[in-house]
């Protein structure tokens, strides 16, 4: 047997603590499977004193997190504290620079800060893996990395927010309401410490922007990310969809097209007839859509402790075999990101007005569609309520995104408009997708 990897934790949370289980649980099938021993040798955490179900007591407690970086008994500092700044960087820098192996799971780190982190690495006789940082438990950088590596990637998207999914599902089949169930997802260690990261998008849009660098060799912008969250829907765009065949899903699309890479983070209406409107719970999907191999779904459990700790010790067992030394982005040099006008999108889309029960309001609000190019597929409303308030569904056939998007603001800005129309896209994946 080989000497063993030395492992120091920074971050004891939901991810952390179920990471230091992992690898004590099955300490043996791994030291079997990686032909050494992998111990935990150092953590450090916020509060010392904080009961976390887990037994610390036999390893070096670091107040200070960066202090891993300098532990000549720690060759491998696993980083799960979170954030783009602070701790968490100063962490992977001095690491890097101290020449010990990152592993991490932190999308937000990423996402912003590739650049850095290249520069950092190519001065480094260490690694960075991030196996984690997308789809929780599905191994989906790589996938992309390695198991695709032959093909000219088209398009990459999928369901990438664990919570979002939670709560959409939950309220669709429960009826319980949006504040209800993001505690519950907090309570079930799926959400970041901030949940606004998840409810508006912004998560979804890191990790979509991190798949995306890997997929056509660019380094990630979130920036160039249109993100939308699901703070929004109601349960009656949820009723609604499910009238007219669809599931709403927060979907993260990024795809080549001849403009450039177009990418977007939106709740979408998806048609129950196809695999991604059945994904619930937590689960994430993936679909690669590239080249050769044809389309290729991943599944999984998007977060959570335990499917998060088998990528985090996935990317451990790389560094133990000595194959974690691979481009960060896939590619050696990664270039910027040559970005698509969304607005140039062409697809279906679904409105909800909320107008008053009045005559002519329709023929106002056909005649803005009209104006902009829009064509409608169908209009639906339910009950009636003279002068009152009521919801007016409408769908179009395929028209430009910006066309939508500026009759949707005229719409809102009519008299009988009582509240801004809320607007998504109807995603089928069949038109549009360059292969
Ligand atoms: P968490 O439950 O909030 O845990 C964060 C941990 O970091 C806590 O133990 C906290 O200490 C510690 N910490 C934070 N700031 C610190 C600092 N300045 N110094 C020392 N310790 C500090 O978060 P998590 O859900 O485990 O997520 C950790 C990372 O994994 C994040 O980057 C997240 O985006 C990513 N991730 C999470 C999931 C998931 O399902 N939760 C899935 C994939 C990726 P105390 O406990 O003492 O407060
Ligand atoms: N908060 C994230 C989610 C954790 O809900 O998907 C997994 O990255």
């Amino acid at each position: 047997m080989n000497a063993p990897l030395k492992i120091g934790i920074a971050g004891l949370g939901t991810v952390g603590a179920a990471v230091f289980q992992l690898l004590e649980d099955n300490a043996g099938l791994l030291g079997a499977r990686l032909q050494r021993p992998v111990t935990v040798t150092a953590v450090s955490a916020r509060d010392k004193r904080k009961n976390r179900g887990i037994d610390v007591s036999k390893v070096k407690w670091h107040d200070d997190p960066v202090a891993l970086a300098d532990d000549a008994d720690v060759d491998v500092v696993v980083e799960l504290m979170g954030g783009a700044q602070g701790a968490a960087f100063d962490l992977v820098k001095k690491s890097l620079a101290a020449g010990k192996h990152v592993v991490t799971a932190n999308k937000a780190l990423l996402a912003a800060r590739s650049g850095e982190i290249l520069d950092l690495l190519k001065n480094s006789k260490g690694t960075l893996s991030y196996e984690a940082a997308a789809a929780g438990g599905i191994p989906v950088i790589k996938t992309l990395r390695e198991g695709l590596a032959a093909n000219n990637i088209n398009a990459v998207y999928g369901i990438l927010n664990g919570t979002c999914n939670f709560i959409l599902s939950q309220m669709r089949s429960t009826g319980r309401d949006f504040p209800d169930v993001l505690k519950e997802a907090q309570d079930k260690g799926y959400a970041e410490a901030d949940p606004a990261f998840d409810i508006d998008g912004i998560d979804a849009a890191h990790k979509l922007s991190i798949l995306s660098g890997l997929a056509f060799g660019c380094a990630p912008d979130p920036g160039a990310v249109r993100t939308q969250g699901i703070r929004e829907i109601t349960s009656e765009d949820i009723a609604f969809a499910g009238e007219l065949g669809y599931r709403i899903k927060l979907l993260g699309i990024a795809r080549r097209t001849p403009r450039g890479i177009e990418q977007s983070v939106a709740p979408c209406l998806v048609p129950t007839s196809i695999p991604m409107a059945h994904i619930d719970g937590a689960e994430n999907a993936v679909c690669i859509d590239g080249g050769h191999a044809g389309k290729i779904l991943l599944t999984g459990a998007g977060a959570g402790g335990n499917a998060t700790a088998s990528a985090v010790v996935a990317d451990i067992a790389d560094i133990a075999r000595g194959c974690a030394d691979l481009p960060l982005l896939g590619v050696a040099d990664p270039q910027k990101l040559e970005s698509a006008d969304i607005n140039a999108r062409t697809g279906s889309y679904f409105l909800r007005l909320t107008v008053l029960d009045e005559p002519g309001v329709i023929a106002d609000v056909s005649a803005i569609l009209r104006d902009c190019n829009v064509s409608l597929e169908s209009i639906l409303q339910r009950g009636h309520a003279p002068n009152q308030p009521v919801p007016v569904i409408l769908t179009s056939h395929e028209t430009l995104e910006g066309d939508m998007l500026a009759a949707a603001a005229q719409i809102g800005k009519l008299k009988s408009s009582v509240e801004p129309p809320h607007l998504m896209r109807i995603e089928t994946f069949e038109s549009g997708y360059v292969s």
